[in-house]
């Protein structure tokens, strides 16, 4: 088995709403790092989990309150660096014997800073490394209250005009605490600080996503020893990428369930089949369920009565086929970072609220399943990177993301078996488009909408009077917001005569140039 022992560091989590950023950041340098709820890292846990460096991030709380949360007593006799940030940064400073003056939020008088701001170097330190070339560094500060009065062996190596406290440290002890948080976008120096203090601390870098998958292979044999697991196979990057890599891990005991709800793009249920039936060799159930969904759509034409009929009909075919299976107890889900909210309950209880998106929502705790989520540390283009380690085709792993009640959403009004063989054949031209320009990597996410109306055209010497279609191409991080894709007008003017050539039925094509907001991606 390969070793994976790495060194690993700790980041006490106090309930800021960018901790996964950290994360992020430090996998990024390929550190191991772990984020806990600072309510379970007492003395004994920090021994047994034996960091290498610790982090305490940011959060909402005031270390001004009586009953505020803090860092386990032991940490500071530990003697392992410690970088705080923002609420971080006040605990330490409060549990070291320094004072931290309220601000506005916390009714005292101090000063409240939220947004962009620049920090001048007040000293040299190995942390600010890289830092200051330019002068002053852009940081983003999102505090209420601020240090008044540093711990005994701090100096200040940093201000801002609303910080005079903006970066201090006592080197001797490799304590570093900033006001700032330096895990976001909005300080774009930000990464440097933590590979310097990765540096610091002694982490070699060694932590790979081959490293990774060895790590989640373990965890996921741990968790399900020799019980069944069930996967509700889409065939998007996600899942895919969850159901190979469980199957890597307990081979027999997953079984896909891939419901074809007879909304896939053209060829696609054929392509999911041969990926994993014929090339994983999966335990794999193709439910072929197109007569009951297309049936039970017939006649509707509001997008929320269809999401619905697809969500409810989706959780009862799964629940079907999966009862067949006999000793299943987990759902896989490919639940990543993003989908998880995770909270601290600051209202007094110990107990971490944890939120997922369900992809199947509903289902666990109906059929009494436990969850396995092995992607739920991971950001989409890190999925993406494991699907790659995993061996997953790349053009299956770089596919645009393809929304839960497929076509139904881009068939505005009825859906009917004749449009959606028309939007299938529309959406290949398009698609075909894209890729022979070499523009499928830029674009998030294309594809044709088929709109519920019919115009009157000309062809050779006669009339016609088919559909409309429009197409979508949109550029986005994370799809909540997204602009359009800005398509120069021979490729337009190309793909729209490919469509009316080749596909019969549409005899007018359109380009959505709206963004979202105030659009929303889909048509429905
Ligand atoms: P909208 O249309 O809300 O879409 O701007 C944002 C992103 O989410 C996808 N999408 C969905 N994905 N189930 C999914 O799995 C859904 O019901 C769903 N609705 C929208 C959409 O394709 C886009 O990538």
């Amino acid at each position: 088995m390969t070793d994976i022992s790495h060194d690993r560091l700790l980041i006490i989590d106090f309930g800021s709403q960018v901790t996964q950023l950290i994360a992020r950041r430090l996998r990024e340098l390929n550190v191991f790092c772990e984020i806990h709820p600072y309510q379970n890292v007492t003395d004994a846990f920090l021994a047994e989990f034996a960091p290498k460096a610790v982090i305490l991030s940011g959060g909402p709380d005031s270390v001004t309150r009586a009953g505020s949360p803090r860092a386990p007593k032991a940490l500071f006799e530990y003697g392992v660096p410690v970088l705080g940030i923002c609420y971080g940064q006040q605990v330490m400073m409060e549990q070291l014997g320094g004072k931290v003056l309220g601000g506005k939020i916390s009714g005292g008088g101090g000063t409240a800073e939220f947004g962009r701001a620049y920090v001048e170097q007040a000293n040299d330190l190995p942390l600010l490394d890289g830092w200051f070339k330019d002068g002053k560094e852009q940081v983003w500060m999102s505090h209420g209250d601020h240090v008044s009065m540093l711990a005994p062996g701090f100096e200040v190596y940093g201000t801002s005009p609303n910080a005079p406290f903006a970066i201090t440290g006592d080197a001797s002890r490799n304590f570093y605490a900033v006001q700032f948080h330096p895990e976001v976008h909005h300080t774009p120096n930000g990464a440097k600080l933590y590979e310097n203090f990765v540096k610091l601390a002694g982490f070699s870098g060694d932590w790979t996503m081959d490293a990774y998958r060895e790590q989640a292979i373990e965890a996921i044999r741990e968790q399900v020893g020799d019980k069944k697991v069930i996967c509700g196979l889409s065939g998007g990057v996600d899942s895919s990428v969850a159901a190979v890599l469980i199957h890597e891990a307990i081979g027999d005991q997953l079984t896909c369930v891939f419901v074809d709800h007879g909304l896939l793009r053209k060829g696609e249920a054929e392509e999911v089949v041969t990926m994993f039936r014929d090339n994983y060799n999966m335990q794999f159930i193709h439910a072929d369920e197109q007569e009951l969904f297309l049936g039970e759509l017939d006649g509707q034409s509001d997008p929320e009565t269809k999401r619905k009929i697809i969500g409810r009909l989706f959780i009862d075919v799964f629940q079907k086929h999966a009862s067949e299976i006999e000793g299943a107890e987990f759902l896989a889900q490919g639940t990543l970072y993003p989908d998880v909210i995770e909270s601290v309950s600051f209202s007094g209880g110990p107990s971490v609220t944890i939120k997922s998106h369900h992809n199947v929502g509903g289902l666990p705790e109906k059929m009494g399943l436990k969850l396995v989520e092995p992607l739920r540390e991971l950001f989409k283009d890190e999925v993406r990177a494991l699907g790659r380690e995993l061996g997953l085709p790349p053009s299956f792993i770089g596919r645009h993301p393809f929304p839960g009640p497929g076509l139904a959403i881009r068939c505005p009004g009825e859906i009917t078996r004749p449009k959606l063989e028309i939007l299938r054949e529309a959406d290949a031209v398009y698609i075909d488009q894209i890729r022979k320009h070499g523009l499928y990597d830029e674009i998030w996410q294309a594809f044709v909408a088929i709109l519920p109306v019919r115009t009157v055209g000309v062809m050779g010497d006669g009339r016609t009077y088919d559909f409309a279609c429009a197409l979508r191409a949109v550029t986005s991080v994370d799809g909540m917001t997204a602009d359009y894709y800005p398509f120069t007008h021979e490729f337009l003017g190309e793909t729209a005569t490919r469509i009316i050539n080749e596909v019969p039925g549409i005899n007018r094509v359109t380009y959505d140039i709206t963004s979202k907001p105030p659009g929303t991606i889909e048509w429905e």
